[in-house]
């Protein structure tokens, strides 16, 4: 069946998305985590607990990410991309579900700022669509960029051991550097360097929060 979506359609579709990043455990992957197969080497409590920390924070990343996207779907263009932008988005999806599954073999939980974030993010998005899709497409790749540079800096601080998180962490940083790829070939802009460093100084107040609570 092919129909027009109409207004309230749109509106519990935004709605089931929101729910879907929101309620833990409610985001179903489209690809099999990449940790599947793949054994844990031994790690102390100490270590879980970093672990636990640093996954949380790449979980509530992947929050951002969907709420970002979904904010840019409402007001953005994208006549070409927008099949484009909904592949990331979709890839984000699995990111946030393997995120979720890996914090819950680690014993912990997701972060409780999240709803925080997802509104901030959401209001960005909805934000760089409405000014145009240069700017809409340049932050996907400015965002992709920083988030990129973040997992190698987890992939570094993980425990040795934690080689499911690793497993992880590696596919993702792969979808994030084509993810960036995507969206400056589609025509995004390349932000100046202090935007960059004010996008850098809110993921840090984020990272900081989010390790913890
Ligand atoms: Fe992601
Ligand atoms: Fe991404």
């Amino acid at each position: 069946m092919n129909r027009q979506l109409s207004r309230s359609d749109h509106l519990i579709q935004q709605f089931d998305t929101i729910l879907r990043t929101l309620v833990p455990h409610a985001a179903q992957p489209s690809r099999p985590s990449p940790s599947a197969g793949v054994q844990d080497g031994e790690f102390d409590e100490a270590e879980r607990a970093h672990a636990e920390g640093l996954m949380r924070i790449n979980h509530t990343g992947e929050v951002c990410a969907q709420a970002l996207y979904q904010g840019q779907g409402l007001t953005a263009k994208l006549a070409d991309t927008r099949s484009q932008m909904e592949q990331a988005a979709q890839e984000e999806i699995d990111h946030l579900a393997w995120c979720d599954a890996r914090l819950e073999e680690l014993g912990g939980r997701t972060s409780l700022l999240n709803p925080l974030f997802y509104g901030a993010s959401f209001g960005l998005g909805a934000v760089a669509g409405a000014v145009g899709d240069r700017v809409s497409l340049g932050f996907v790749a400015a965002t992709e960029e920083q988030v990129g540079k973040h997992l190698e800096e987890h992939l570094e601080a993980l425990p040795s051991g934690d080689r499911r998180s690793r497993a992880v962490l590696e596919k993702m940083h792969e979808d994030e550097a084509h993810h960036e790829r995507w969206a400056l070939e589609a025509g995004g802009a390349e932000f100046p360097a202090p935007v960059k460093a004010g996008m850098r100084l809110v993921s840090k107040l984020m990272t900081k929060s989010v390790y913890k609570l």
